[in-house]
């Protein structure tokens, strides 16, 4: 049968290990064989890039759905307040420290007791100057180890914290004036993650590393801090990574369970509006080993 879109790897453009863009397709209106080879495609590439989508609020969280129950359906990732006004870099107050904080590499909701299945990203305004969205492929990052490096990492473990990453930025707690809802700073015990993990659907192993992983029992805090820096400075470089530059309208959706992402700086004097759908993890193979 004739594909029912237009899918083009981002290996033909970038060389990269992963990606692909797709057009052709309407989001809002996919028939169920469209949906069935739309998420072969996406579990092979781990993320789909859909240009020129302009998705509605309802739209949106209508496709995520189809991926699977949502951690939260909608999400504003924008230095935009409610209220419409910019809000001033340097105040530091606690949205803009999370917004900084999402610039390190890492995967969603890896600091919750069920990490992220993935999610479906989407820009309605965005900077003239930055403001990319940079992606990381966690299983080519697995399979580039030399045999001495996959043995070892393994056995490994590592904690996932929102407050420990927060704090290396000097947040260390959210506070309840209403702006940022603390979402992930909650007080309960620390996820423990393997640093190796095979995607429950595709059976490819991958990294789990980003900058909520610390403490590796067993191991002592420096050693750990080392080891965890050095395999995401080797995971997250060419041809592992791809960083988007966004247009108006364009819509992502990625594999949280293999990729990591990063945001990147922009002009704060200008607005950047971007949605984020966060599909649930399932519970069998999302969970932490401990928590
Ligand atoms: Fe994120």
């Amino acid at each position: 049968m004739a594909p029912h879109f237009r899918i083009e790897p981002l290996d033909a453009k970038f060389g990269t290990t992963f990606g692909a863009v797709v057009s052709d397709i309407e989001l809002s209106a996919l028939d169920e064989a469209t949906w069935r080879d739309l998420y072969a495609a996406w579990l092979k590439y781990a993320l789909l890039i859909f240009p020129g989508q302009f998705l509605k609020r309802d739209q949106q969280i209508a496709f995520a759905k189809r991926f699977g129950p949502l951690e939260f359906e909608m999400a504003a990732i924008s230095n935009v307040k409610a209220d419409g006004t910019l809000r001033i870099e340097k105040d530091n107050d606690d949205v803009m420290k999370i917004l900084k904080g999402n610039m390190g590499w890492h995967a969603d909701s890896t600091y919750m007791p069920v990490q992220a299945k993935g999610a479906v990203f989407s820009a309605e305004e965005v900077p003239t100057i930055g403001g990319q969205t940079g992606f990381a492929d966690m299983r080519a990052a697995y399979d580039a180890l030399d045999d001495g490096l996959k043995a070892k990492v393994e056995s490994l473990q590592a904690y996932h914290s929102l407050h420990y990453s927060q704090s290396l930025l000097g947040h260390e707690t959210a506070k309840s004036d209403g702006e940022y809802s603390g979402y992930g700073l909650h007080d309960g015990p620390v996820p423990l993650r393997p640093l190796v993990k095979t995607h429950p659907e595709t059976g490819r192993k991958s990294l789990l590393i980003g900058r909520h992983a610390h403490n590796i029992p067993g191991m002592a805090p420096e050693e750990s801090r080392h080891l965890l820096q050095g395999l995401i400075d080797f995971a997250c470089r060419k041809p592992r990574i791809y960083h988007h530059d966004w247009a108006p309208g364009d819509a992502v959706v990625w594999d949280n369970r293999c990729l990591l992402h990063q945001a990147t700086p922009w002009d704060m004097t200008q607005r950047r509006i971007m949605w984020h759908s966060r599909i649930a993890g399932a519970p069998q193979s999302e969970a932490a080993l401990a928590a």
